[in-house]
């Protein structure tokens, strides 16, 4: 350390001037905050980093914590981001009605600030004509009910396909999770190219390499530890390689579909083209002039947005049911008494309010988005008569809101009951239970994401018991969650499926 100190007093005294000045500029750059009065309360802050030192790898929980402490709206820093969470109904409803205008805009991580894609994201964009075209684009030709009829004999196959590859699997421990996700993922492939990308055999995703990079796109958008984005200064250098990475996993993924875009482009531009013909959503987008550019991030962000949310939903939703045989036994007698048939399909769902009972009790304990995607505040404003200063990040911590006493009684118990006889809903009205988020950014897959769930959910009780390898203790299975752009299990759920 003396060593640099006596070299750095060596230098000649411009050099030495000079440096000295760019070093304050920086420490001042770090330090100066407009200071803003009247933000909701918080932990006290520490020069430069704020509350990093706090938040650790768990944000929901750790929010969770500070709001025991300093209430249902709270304000805290990480380096110059300063975070607003609402945990409390109240607190929800200003932000995603009263306020929804002004506090609708996004920050985007790291990972995905990708040049020239940005200005074609749905997920990402303020809610400029960008946003509004795509959002309406998506739900006329993804998420209407015509769109899902015409959806629903394909994800009734993927299910299908799913079935009975576990049926061949009797005896062998799978990774649920990896069942899950390749055979959402496929059905989203379907609806959008017309064909499946992944290999159920291929369980590990090793095989192309394509559920891998999908998996470390969605890994590195999720990073808590985003200090480009703590330090706007350091934000340029992209020192944890966030930015790069993930430009090089966009162009492997690219790869994947580029050639089905040519084809049908090729196609959907002939003169005998008519739109009639149009098999896919791809071939909607062709016809409506997106480029290659606007397709790939529309794409991946559909996939990253579409696919391990719903994972999430069903694997924490069995680990619940591994844990509660006396949930699974009420579902399998509605069951028995309301399907006729050896294969479950869409129709019959509507017949099963206690599988839809448990469906919401398990996301009011595990909501797969906990803290929403991150919200930005496109204007200062007020909430709950505090100000949110402009460009602050707003999240609303649905974690801390369904383990609430305040809101639910006996919160930490897993009982559909509660659900049954209620008119509480997800669809973003009832703010008690978000799941999908409310107002202008709530998720517009949310019927084509419920339809999957349901029907993988009650397809895998219908046709199998589920037992812990090596004779595991149901009550001891491991409940840690891991957060990211969708709250995983910390350890994959591992089962044996057993034909009935
Ligand atoms: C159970 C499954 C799902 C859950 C729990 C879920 C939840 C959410 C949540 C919480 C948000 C953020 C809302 C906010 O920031 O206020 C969101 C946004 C979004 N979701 Fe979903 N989602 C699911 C399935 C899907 C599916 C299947 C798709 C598409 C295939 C999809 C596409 C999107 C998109 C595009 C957005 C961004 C909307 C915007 O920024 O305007 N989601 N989702």
């Amino acid at each position: 350390m003396m060593d640099y100190i006596t070299s750095f007093l060596n230098l000649p005294f411009p050099l030495l001037v000079l440096s000295t000045t760019i070093f304050f500029v920086f420490i001042v750059k770090l330090l100066s905050s407009k200071s803003v009065k009247n933000l909701p309360p918080g932990p006290p802050k520490l020069p430069i980093i704020g509350n990093l030192h706090q938040v650790g790898d768990k944000p929901h929980v750790a929010a969770a914590d500070f709001a025991k402490q300093y209430g249902p709206l709270i304000s805290f820093k990480l380096g110059k981001q300063c975070l607003v969470v609402a945990s409390s109904t109240e607190a929800a409803r200003e932000i995603l009605k009263t306020q929804d205008r002004f506090l609708s805009s996004r920050v985007v991580p790291t990972a995905f600030q990708q040049e020239g894609l940005i200005p074609h994201s749905l997920i990402w964009s303020d809610c400029n004509q960008t946003w509004k075209t795509l959002r309406t684009m998506c739900r006329t030709e993804m998420f209407s009910a015509k769109a899902l009829g015409s959806q629903s004999r394909l994800r009734e196959e993927k299910v299908g396909q799913m079935l009975d590859f576990l049926h061949k699997k009797q005896g062998h421990v799978v990774s649920t999770e990896d069942i899950v996700f390749t055979t959402l993922f496929n059905t989203l492939t379907s609806i959008i190219f017309g064909q499946d990308f992944l290999d159920l055999k291929d369980e590990h995703g090793t095989l192309d390499g394509l559920k891998e990079s999908i998996h470390k796109i969605i890994e590195y958008g999720g990073r808590v530890k985003d200090f480009g984005a703590f330090f706007p200064v350091l934000d340029r250098f992209d020192l944890q390689g966030i930015r790069r990475g993930t430009a090089k996993l966009y162009k492997k993924t690219f790869v994947y579909w580029r050639p089905i875009i040519e084809k049908r482009r090729a196609q959907v531009n002939s003169s005998t083209w008519s739109s009639d013909q149009a098999e896919s959503f791809l071939d909607r987008m062709l016809e409506n002039g997106f480029s290659n550019d606007q397709i790939d991030q529309v794409v991946t962000e559909l996939f990253v947005a579409g696919t391990n949310t719903t994972t999430s939903s069903v694997v924490w939703a069995m680990t619940e049911l591994v844990k509660h045989k006396e949930v699974v036994s009420k579902i399998v007698e509605e069951m028995e008494r309301e399907i006729k048939t050896d294969r479950i399909t869409h129709s019959q769902l509507s017949n099963l309010p206690y599988l839809q009972a448990t469906i919401k009790e398990a996301m009011r304990l595990h909501p797969p988005v906990p803290l929403l995607l991150p919200h930005k505040a496109a204007e200062t404003c007020e909430v709950m008569n505090y100000t949110i200063p402009k460009d602050a990040k707003i999240l609303v911590n649905l974690w801390a809101m369904g383990r609430d006493p305040k809101i639910w009684d006996d919160p930490l118990s897993f009982k559909p009951e509660r659900f049954i006889g209620s008119k509480l809903d997800y669809k973003g009205q009832d703010f008690e239970l978000l799941p999908f988020g409310s107002g202008r950014r709530m998720c517009p897959g949310l019927p084509s994401g419920m339809m999957s769930v349901e029907l993988v959910l009650a397809s895998l009780i219908h046709e199998f018991d589920w037992v812990l390898p090596n004779g595991g203790d149901p009550l001891k299975i491991d409940m840690n969650d891991k957060f990211g752009i969708a709250l995983r299990r910390e350890n994959p759920l591992k089962l044996i499926f057993k034909e009935k």
